[in-house]
């Protein structure tokens, strides 16, 4: 099945088609495309994800992204002779369809319009759901994705399936099973979702698809938050993730950097549960950089390297421990941070050691994206947790969404 599937949680506008195939036993996926629009250089001045901001951002975004994603995926086909479109019987979208689309989008209001006259003047396009983020996530980012969604699913009458954002990051990793290699066994139950994002650090426990429990989580700042604050008090611009990283790589690969003169505290390291906290480690970074007279583009290396040390050593300890208690088959990394270099390496290491399948998404889709949200609503899709396009009113965004 082809699905088609948007993401507005935070600065990220994406839209892409997904086809889905293989049942819960053999997921198997394949992108047809895949278009993001990232605002960081909109939000880099306020150092961070300004809220308004990324609403009106996801608003003007959301049609050419549709376009261009339908254009990419061979599926945006303009009616024949849409000059005529008033005698556009193939299509027709009826006075009342034409109110409830006005009334989902009123506070997009002006796309209302702009998407009617799309959908009158193009074929509907051969997909066979609509999925959006739901939430966790800014509520009025994502009302934008959700508005657009329903209003889209009820033009081209196609099932919608909301999505939970930290669900897509979990499974963005399938993206690139080796489904079709006999040595393949597919993901092994029960298996443990390390998830690790800019708002969310946690251990799930996962069962069987769609069957979580949260076993342990940050009781502070999440690690990507981490990453993006003590980039801050270094003054390197937002997000802080890859810039730390970029430093921490060029420290290690220094030789004559190679010592390090400090170390910072590896917070809850040995506490007998599967919590986190970050806080005290960002406040240690504050210290230390107050502590020192000039902080020269060589000493902020180092902090960034023993920093980005401190939180790999945390992540590993208390995954390693959560997979020797919960006696784990596979190991599943998902979310932003997990686009860093360091920890792929580290956490890559496990599988022989502890001889365990490790699932790692590919750069480009452990940070925020469609095809994830794509991926996730399959599996909801075959547990029949969709809504016909007329049934969406009750569906709202949620800011705290839990897995
Ligand atoms: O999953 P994501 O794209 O958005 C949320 O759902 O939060 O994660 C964004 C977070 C940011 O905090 C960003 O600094 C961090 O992921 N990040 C990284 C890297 N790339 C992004 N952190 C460490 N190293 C990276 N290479
Ligand atoms: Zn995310």
């Amino acid at each position: 099945m082809k699905i088609l599937a948007i993401e507005t949680s935070c600065d990220e506008t994406a839209i892409s088609i997904i086809e889905a195939k293989g049942g819960l036993k053999k997921p198997q996926f394949k992108i047809i495309a895949d278009t993001i629009i990232s605002q960081i250089n909109i939000h880099k001045e306020y150092g961070g994800v300004f809220p308004a901001l990324a609403k009106r951002e996801h608003t003007k975004n959301l049609l050419p992204i549709l376009l261009t994603t339908l254009k990419k995926g061979g599926l945006l086909n303009p009616v024949s002779n849409s000059k005529n479109k008033i005698f556009n019987f193939q299509f027709p979208i009826s006075k009342q369809t034409t109110n409830k689309i006005h009334k989902i989008l009123e506070r997009e209001i002006e796309i209302a319009e702009p998407l009617l006259e799309f959908v009158k003047t193009h074929k509907i396009p051969k997909i066979d759901a609509i999925a959006v983020t739901q939430g966790p996530g800014l509520e009025p980012a994502l009302w934008t994705g959700i508005n657009f969604a329903k209003a889209l699913a009820l033009a081209w009458d196609k099932p919608f399936i909301p999505v939970n954002h930290m669900e897509g990051h979990l499974v963005a990793s399938l993206l690139k099973s080796k489904v079709t290699s006999s040595k393949y066994k597919g993901v092994e139950f029960p298996a443990l979702g390390l998830l690790i994002s800019g708002g969310h650090t946690e251990l799930v426990l996962i069962k069987d698809w769609m069957d979580y429990k949260l076993i342990g989580q940050t009781r502070d700042d999440a690690v990507g938050e981490a990453y993006d604050k003590v980039a801050r008090m270094l003054g390197l611009p937002y997000p802080g993730g890859p810039e730390i990283s970029k430093l921490s790589e060029e420290f290690s690969k220094n030789l004559k950097l190679k010592t390090k003169n400090f170390t910072l505290p590896r917070p809850m390291l040995h506490t007998n549960d599967f919590d986190f906290s970050f806080s005290g480690l960002k406040t240690a970074v504050l210290y230390t950089v107050k502590n020192i007279k000039k902080v020269t583009p060589e000493i902020k290396k180092e902090i960034c390297a023993e920093f980005e040390d401190a939180v790999v050593d945390v992540l590993l300890l208390k995954t390693k421990k959560a997979i020797a208690k919960n006696d784990i088959k596979t190991l599943i990394l998902g979310g932003g941070v997990t686009a860093n270099k360091k920890i792929r390496k580290e956490f890559k290491k496990l599988e022989k050691e502890l001889s365990i399948n490790i699932l790692i998404p590919d750069a480009k889709h452990s940070t925020d994206n469609a095809v994830m949200i794509g991926i996730a609503s399959y599996f909801r899709y075959l547990d029949n947790k969709i809504l016909l396009p007329n049934k969406t009113g009750k569906i709202r965004a949620e800011g705290n969404l839990a897995l």
